[in-house]
């Protein structure tokens, strides 16, 4: 979501709490992710005790990958979700036969794709490219996902018309991001655990406090639930739902591009 204005000089976007120009924010993105690349993984496990792993899980089942097919992960970082759905197709080629998957991780961060290759690539492809603007053809894929991605990009709708601009009629589209608590009652715990707890563990663990802090701050200025799903709809998908997962703290999105 960009701030409007006429004569569209005046552009923001927002950089955690702060409003920024846009093409400020990009750079600033891009700094927090060169600075966390080498520890996220084990960040991400020390912040959600491990959960992230199950939600991820859960993304890749809604998608339901087969053999054969092209995926695009999007911000695809070091590519959790795309090895999960490079094993869960591989299982079922096994079974059934037929040709392997083939899967994209797509991500504007080299550091972020180096560290993903470091874990070892096997036949996955890495591209350093903007999710505004995919270096692929109309209804190239069958599947995109964005796991904890799109709160990072400048433009989410401009995003959103990539997603079902790459994606052929039937193609999947899934999306994990931290969302709106839907249990009020525990508000105070998660602020002080988000505020407090996730910029201490960023000090301790990847001795980078502040990126921590940008990355809490984003989850509130992204769109709730609701409002997301409007703004899939807006750009063109179908059949548009979602599912809480830990009571809100993160929402799985769908919709088909049909
Ligand atoms: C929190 S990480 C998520 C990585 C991975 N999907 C996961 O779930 O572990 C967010 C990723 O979004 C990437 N990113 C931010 N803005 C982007 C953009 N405009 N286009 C593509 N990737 C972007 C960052 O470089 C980073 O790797």
């Amino acid at each position: 979501m960009i701030a409007d204005s006429p004569e569209g000089a005046h552009e923001t976007a927002s950089f955690g709490f702060e409003d920024v120009p846009r093409a400020e924010k990009a750079q600033r993105v891009h700094g927090v992710f060169a600075r966390v690349a080498r520890r996220y993984d084990l960040m991400n496990d020390a912040m959600s005790g491990g959960l992230h792993r199950l939600w991820k899980d859960e993304a890749v089942a809604k998608l339901n990958p087969q053999p054969g097919e092209f995926f695009l992960d999007v911000a695809g970082g070091t590519g959790d979700i795309a090895r999960r759905i490079a094993g869960r197709t591989e299982r079922l080629r096994r079974r059934r036969g037929g040709a392997a998957a083939r899967i994209a991780i797509v991500d504007i961060n080299e550091g972020m794709l180096r560290a993903g290759r470091a874990r070892g690539a096997d036949a996955l492809s890495w591209v350093c490219a903007d999710a505004e603007k995919l270096p692929f053809s109309n209804a190239a894929a069958d599947g995109y996902t964005i796991a904890f991605g799109i709160r990072n990009c400048t433009d989410i709708d401009a995003v959103l018309r990539e997603a079902r601009r790459t994606l052929r009629p039937g193609g999947r589209f899934v999306c994990l991001e931290f969302s709106r608590l839907a249990i009020g009652g525990l508000s105070p715990v998660y602020d002080f655990y988000s505020f407090r707890i996730i910029p201490l563990i960023g000090k301790a663990v990847a001795q980078d406090e502040e990126s921590y802090r940008y990355l809490v701050e984003s989850i509130r200025r992204f769109p709730e639930q609701e409002d997301f799903a409007g703004m899939m709809r807006a750009a063109g998908f179908a059949r548009v739902n979602y599912r809480n997962l830990a009571g809100g703290v993160v929402a799985l999105h769908w919709g088909w591009a049909l």
